[in-house]
């Protein structure tokens, strides 16, 4: 029995075929909760928490784009996907300018694409969620340590000196205070300040020397330097540049302004350094995240790979036919030096070339006999349909062309589409040859298997007309070098 799904997924639409064709596509992966207009889904939305919602912009009661303003509103963390008819995406332009929604698609939708979208915002609206809730628990603890543990060690002569040191004091924090630059250097090296406050006129120091003072507690400690002279803004201009984060100017703000100032260049470092790990964390969950589709890909490759297989199973004159034909285009895409990017492209296109039989009626697919030339038109329906059937997986795009063209030929009267030399990408040609080769070499109802060497001088002679001269010219050359030397020759 299939498990309940677990994501709850609110879909709205007023038009019933629409509705039901959507539910139909949804209701394996997601538990649905179905509205019929703009009134009921916010109705739902009041009664329970869905994982996502997906709403069309035009039903009576309230739009699309009203039932997720209501949706952000009570609960802002769920991800919004709007559809709308094709003639008119300015409600959609809309809805996303003010951050209403997600996602946004036009009718007719892909199923599959929007199935994998949720999946991935719900995903992430959850890695989120957790991120939040670990930056809150941070934040409370260190609001709970700051006041305690905070020391700002101050170099800075008369009545600016005081305000700054009562300041500090008001906040509960811990003051080291000179008027000389040796003991200050001191009370520096001694560690544990975690805010330096210097006189920009202290000693005979330029700005760049007292920076660099500072800096010698940690990178991270914050700055402030101090200008005693009144409006002095190049002074602090200066100041920015070398790294400071507030510069006090004569006259100087009320105490409790000045406070806040001196608590704000406290929390710096840590803002830097929670910065640095919220940052490290995003970026290993979106490694996660891409890790987990690859996986996900990977499966529905096996799976579809499976399928074949099952396939050709039922018939002993076809069984292992796939497998082969990918191992000798690999090798062959080899010989033309591919990268693995396109070895890649051509290992999973030559697997899935044949995807399309599923289609095909048992008693014409596994006839014992010669094909009659009707049969053989239901036969080559297996190219497109196969391109169908990979069209709605869109990691797969990559492939179709070999699966729709592997019955194309160099000369033009190949099928599909008739497509010539100039049209046909080198994957689609290598998977064209090796999968001919490989049916030259298999026994089959109505003939024996060739010899190995018959069957190379019999794919010689179809070199530039129904197959690439220069792949029957690389498979001639992998089999000089012994490099198919196994993989040939299968009967039933
Ligand atoms: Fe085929
Ligand atoms: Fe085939």
């Amino acid at each position: 029995m299939a498990s309940t799904p677990d994501l709850q997924l609110l879909l709205a639409d007023d038009d019933t075929a629409i509705r039901e064709l959507l539910a139909r596509g949804f209701r394996h992966e997601f538990r649905l909760l179905i509205a019929c207009d703009g009134t009921e889904a916010i109705e739902a939305l009041r009664q329970s928490r869905p994982d996502a919602i997906l709403v069309d912009e035009m039903m009576p009661g309230a739009t699309g784009t009203e039932v997720l303003r209501a949706a952000r509103e009570l609960m802002p963390e769920v991800p919004r996907l709007l559809m709308t008819a094709s003639q008119d995406p300015t409600a959609a332009m809309r809805a996303v300018n003010h951050g209403e929604i997600h996602r946004f698609y036009t009718k007719p939708l892909k199923v599959l694409e929007v199935r994998r979208a949720i999946r991935e915002l719900v995903e992430r609206a959850r890695a989120e969620q957790v991120l939040r809730a670990e930056l809150l628990a941070l934040r409370e603890s260190q609001a709970a340590t700051t006041a305690a543990t905070t020391t700002v060690g101050l170099l800075c002569e008369g009545p600016m000196g005081d305000a700054i040191e009562r300041a500090a004091l008001r906040r509960s924090f811990l003051v080291r205070r000179t008027t000389r630059i040796e003991t200050f250097e001191s009370i520096i090296g001694a560690g544990g300040v975690d805010v330096v406050v210097i006189d920009a006129a202290v000693g005979a120091a330029t700005l760049a020397e007292v920076a660099q003072l500072a800096r010698r507690v940690d990178v991270g400690t914050s700055l402030i330097l101090v200008e005693q002279q009144q409006d002095h803004l190049a002074t602090c201009a200066q100041a920015f540049q070398l790294g400071a984060v507030d510069c006090l100017v004569a006259p100087l703000p009320d105490e409790l302004l000045l406070s806040v100032r001196l608590e704000r260049a406290a929390g710096r470092p840590r803002e830097r350094a929670e910065l640095r790990r919220v940052t490290w964390e995003l970026v290993s969950t979106n490694r996660e995240l891409a890790l987990a589709n690859r996986r996900v890909e990977e499966g529905q490759v096996k799976l579809l790979g499976g399928l074949v297989r099952a396939l050709e199973a039922r018939d002993p004159y076809t069984a292992g036919h796939t497998d082969r034909v990918a191992e000798i285009s690999v090798r062959c895409a080899e010989a033309f030096g591919l990268s693995t990017a396109r070895r890649e492209v051509v290992r999973i296109g030559a697997l899935l070339h044949d995807i399309g039989k599923i289609g095909i009626r048992d008693e014409v697919l596994y006839k014992p006999g010669k094909l009659t030339p009707e049969e053989f038109e239901v036969i080559k329906t297996h190219t497109t349909i196969g391109a169908r059937i990979l069209d709605d997986i869109e990691s797969l795009a990559c492939v179709v062309p070999i699966v729709r063209g592997h019955h194309e030929r160099p000369d033009g009267r190949g099928y599909p589409d008739g497509l010539d030399l100039s049209a046909l990408p080198l994957e689609v040609r290598i998977v064209s040859g090796a999968d001919v080769l490989d049916a030259i070499t298999s026994t089959r109802p109505y003939r024996q298997a060739s010899g190995i060497d018959e069957a190379f001088t019999i794919l010689g002679t179809l070199a530039g007309g129904q197959l690439d001269a220069e792949v029957v010219a690389a498979l001639q050359g992998l089999h000089a070098a012994g490099r198919l030397a196994g993989l040939l020759q299968h009967g039933p």
